[in-house]
């Protein structure tokens, strides 16, 4: 695809190259993002960071991006203090503030509303996590991690297998990571989940059409077995109608040191997008595991802001220009990342 102002919308978008693309260019925002150098490519731009759910890592993250080439943000962080709380249409909102903004990132609550709102607006959109749709970027971020992480132990993910774990049916994290491996081959996708809270239809039927393999099971220590990757979620709450009924999920499914050390081969790689849900009947996985080697969730955090940096100077086309204006850092950041 070309980036050079394509809305991020969805993986579906996505070619393996462009995902390819993706990795390379974040790969380059290294030095940048590691605060060895500092550049201003996008002196002068500004984005608009439209938050309209919670969030914390996605709109910061976008946001320290986004300065980090040296660009502006603007942000409005609920709905309560923006103007649809007044009754303004999508398209009112995406006209006003793309006359703002170079470059929009937008989370809704409803499915496909990124999309509508992109479509009125006059500059470039990526989609921060639409309801329970999709989160491309975090999908992106997700890999990017996972290639990483792999790498280091000898395994591509062409043919790796992956365990997803939880609130398969809600979290648009998993919908977008797993469309975005349909490009890859040969994957085993181990989906454990409660019934109710499977992986939707449509979306394994894709995966198999593609010919992966995907296993369905509710039992988690047997799931958990022959996997390269166990990527964790939390259950989502807010997209049930009350919390009495997710409730009835939240702490099925836990990963400690000990359930861990039981069933997962020794290089398994664990991950979650976070935020975990560390409340006691939550607790999908445990502080217990905070010190392991394999623990790969801040590496997730901290590679979110390469990727999304790459996503930035992608669309806003100076990938190529990072360097013109580079300068060293002179402030003291060592010991903050292990490069
Ligand atoms: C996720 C989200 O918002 O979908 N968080 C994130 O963006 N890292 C996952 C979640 O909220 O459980």
């Amino acid at each position: 695809m070309d980036f050079r102002g394509a809305h991020i919308l969805s993986v579906q978008q996505f070619e393996r190259e462009d995902v390819e693309t993706v990795f390379r260019v974040a790969d380059s925002m290294v030095p940048f993002a590691h605060r060895k150098q500092m550049t201003k490519v996008l002196d002068g731009a500004i984005l608009g960071n439209m938050f309209f759910e919670p969030s914390t890592r996605t709109r910061v993250s976008f946001g320290c991006a986004f300065n980090l080439l040296g660009g502006d943000v603007r942000e409005t962080t609920d709905v309560k203090t923006s103007s649809i709380s007044k009754g303004e249409s999508l398209y009112d909102t995406a006209r006003v503030i793309s006359g703002y903004s170079d470059v929009i990132v937008m989370r809704h609550p409803q499915v496909g509303a990124v999309a509508e709102f992109a479509k009125a607006s006059r500059v470039p959109v990526i989609n921060g996590g639409d309801g329970p749709n999709e989160h491309p970027s975090q999908a992106l971020l997700d890999l990017y991690t996972i290639k990483k992480e792999l790498a280091s132990k000898g395994v591509q993910i062409d043919g790796m297998h992956i365990a997803m774990v939880g609130d398969l049916k809600h979290g648009r994290t998993v919908h977008s990571l797993s469309q975005l491996l349909i490009l890859f081959d040969k994957i085993r996708f181990t989906l454990i989940s409660p019934k109710e809270l499977c992986m939707p239809e449509e979306i394994v039927s894709n995966l198999r059409a593609a010919g992966h393999e995907v296993v369905e099971t509710e039992d988690m220590e047997e799931g958990l077995h022959g996997n390269d990757t166990v990527y964790l979620t939390r259950i989502q709450e807010e997209r049930f109608n009350t919390k009495l009924e997710a409730d009835v999920y939240r702490g099925r499914f836990r990963l400690n040191q000990a359930i861990y050390t039981r069933n997962c081969q020794p290089n398994t790689v664990i991950m979650h997008p976070l935020p975990r849900d560390s409340r006691e009947d939550a607790n999908e996985l445990d502080n217990d595991l905070n010190q392991h080697p394999n623990l790969a969730i801040f590496r997730q955090t901290d590679n979110g802001v390469l990727v999304r940096m790459a996503l930035f100077a992608l669309i806003l086309d100076v990938a190529d220009r990072i360097g013109d204006t580079a300068r060293p850092v002179h402030w003291y950041t060592e010991g903050r990342f292990d490069d």
